[in-house]
C-alpha cells in the first residue's frame, strides 16, 4: 500500500510541471496568450497613430475647369476628377490610413500628368492631345486606376461611356487643318535655315530613306511631353488619312506612313509656347510583307537638322517595337486608336 501511495505522490508531483509541458503540445494556446493579444493591440495602436501621419493634400484653386457637353463632362467628373482635378472628393474610407497614403499619392501624381482644373494652362492643341491620351488610357484599361475602381464602383467607365467620349473626340478632329497651316508656315521659315541636299538623302541601317515630304502631309495629332520639354507633331500621308476616314485602320493598309517630328518646347514668361530647335523626325512605314520581322512596320529616325540616321546596328528597331508593343491591338500605332 505504502508503495502504491508513494507512486501516486510521485505521479502528483510530476503533474505540476506537466501543465507547461501540455502547453508545448498546444502551441495555439501559447500564441493566443503570449503573442496574439499583444500583436492585435500593437496593430491597433499602430493604425491609430498612423492616422496622425498624413501627407498634405489640399485643393489648389480651379483656374479653368474643363468644358465639354454635359454627357462627356459627367463621365470624366465621376471617373477621373478625384485624381485629375483640384476637386478631389474623398470618401470616409479613403481617409483611413494606410489607404489614405496611397490615395494621396495617386492624387498628387494624377494631377501632375493631367489636371482638368487647370485647363487654361494647356495650349489648344495640347488639350486635344491630352484628351486623346485620356481616352486611350481608358480603352487600354489603365484608367481609372484598378484598385480605385474596386472601392469606387461608380467610377467604372462602361463601354457606352467610352463611345460617348470617342464621339466627342472625333468631333474635334475637324479643326486640325488649322494646325497644319500653322506648322507649315513654321516649316517654311525653317527651310531657309536648313536646306537638305536632295541628292544625298540620309538612309537608316534598315534601308529607309529620309522622306522630306512629310511636312505637306496632314497633321493628325500634336502633343507636348512634360517630362523632357519637347513638342511633337504627328503627320499621316494620304493613305493614312483615307484609312481613318473609311475606318480601315486596323490593321493599317500597306503604304501608310506616319511621321513624328519633335522640337524643343520654348515657353516665355507669359506662358507663350513656341517650338525651338528641331530634335528629330521618326517614321513608321507599313508594309506587312517587307517589314514582317518588325510587326509589319519599317521604323526610322533621323536626328537633328543634320538628319543623322539613328541606330548603331539594324537592331535599333527593337527599341521602337518594344515601346510600341502596348498598342499591339491597334496595329502598334498610338495615334488614332479611336474606333467608332
Ligand atoms: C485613383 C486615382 C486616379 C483616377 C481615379 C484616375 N487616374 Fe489617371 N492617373 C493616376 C495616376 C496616379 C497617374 C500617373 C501615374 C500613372 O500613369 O499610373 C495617372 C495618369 C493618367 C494619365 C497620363 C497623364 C500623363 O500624361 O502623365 C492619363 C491620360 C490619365 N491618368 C487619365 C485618366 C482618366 C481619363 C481617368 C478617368 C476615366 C483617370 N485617369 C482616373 C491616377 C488616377
Ligand atoms: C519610349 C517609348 C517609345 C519609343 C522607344 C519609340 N516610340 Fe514611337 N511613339 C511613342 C509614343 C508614346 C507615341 C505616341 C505619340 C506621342 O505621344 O508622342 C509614338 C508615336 C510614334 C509615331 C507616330 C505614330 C504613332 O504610333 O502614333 C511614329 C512614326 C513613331 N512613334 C516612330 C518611332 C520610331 C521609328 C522609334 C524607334 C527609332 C520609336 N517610335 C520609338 C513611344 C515610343
Amino acid at each position: 500500500m505504502a508503495n502504491l501511495s508513494n507512486q501516486f505522490a510521485a505521479y502528483r508531483t510530476f503533474r505540476l510541471p506537466d501543465r507547461d509541458l501540455l502547453n508545448l503540445f498546444v502551441p495555439e494556446i501559447i500564441i493566443m496568450k503570449k503573442y496574439f493579444l499583444p500583436a492585435v493591440s500593437f496593430i491597433v495602436v499602430l493604425l491609430v497613430s498612423l492616422q496622425f501621419f498624413r501627407p498634405r493634400l489640399d485643393d489648389p484653386p480651379v483656374t479653368q475647369d474643363f468644358q465639354a457637353p454635359k454627357a462627356v463632362k459627367n463621365i470624366l467628373v465621376r471617373a477621373c476628377y478625384d485624381c485629375h482635378s483640384n476637386e478631389t472628393k474623398l470618401r470616409w474610407y479613403d481617409q483611413v490610413q494606410p489607404v489614405y497614403w496611397q490615395v494621396a499619392a495617386h492624387v498628387r501624381d494624377g494631377r501632375k500628368g493631367l489636371n482638368f482644373s487647370n485647363w487654361d494652362k494647356l495650349a489648344p492643341a495640347d488639350r486635344k492631345a491630352k484628351l486623346w491620351e485620356a481616352v486611350n488610357q481608358i480603352e487600354q484599361g489603365a484608367m481609372p486606376v484598378k484598385s480605385y475602381q474596386v472601392v469606387h464602383p461608380n467610377a467604372r467607365v462602361s463601354p457606352k461611356d467610352l463611345i460617348v467620349l470617342k464621339k466627342y473626340l472625333t468631333s474635334m478632329i475637324h479643326d486640325l487643318p488649322e494646325d497644319t497651316a500653322k506648322i507649315n508656315a513654321f516649316e517654311h521659315q525653317r527651310k531657309s535655315l536648313v536646306s537638305v541636299d536632295r541628292q544625298k538623302l540620309p538612309k537608316t541601317l534598315n534601308d529607309i530613306t529620309y522622306l522630306p515630304d512629310y511636312k505637306n502631309w496632314q497633321v493628325i495629332s500634336t502633343s507636348d511631353r512634360f517630362d523632357n520639354g519637347t513638342m511633337r507633331v504627328i503627320y499621316g500621308n494620304d493613305i493614312a488619312v483615307n484609312a481613318v476616314k473609311t475606318n480601315h485602320n486596323n490593321p493599317w493598309p500597306d503604304g501608310t506612313i506616319f511621321a513624328k517630328a519633335a522640337w524643343d518646347k520654348l515657353e516665355d514668361r507669359n506662358g507663350n509656347v513656341t517650338t525651338g530647335a528641331f530634335k528629330q523626325v521618326e517614321y513608321m512605314i507599313k508594309n506587312a510583307e517587307k517589314y514582317r520581322s518588325t510587326n509589319g512596320w519599317g521604323f526610322a529616325r533621323f536626328k537633328t537638322p543634320k538628319l543623322t540616321p539613328y541606330g548603331k546596328t539594324a537592331i535599333f528597331t527593337t527599341e521602337c517595337m518594344n515601346c510600341h508593343k502596348p498598342m499591339k491591338d491597334n496595329d502598334y500605332v498610338f495615334t488614332f486608336p479611336i474606333k467608332n
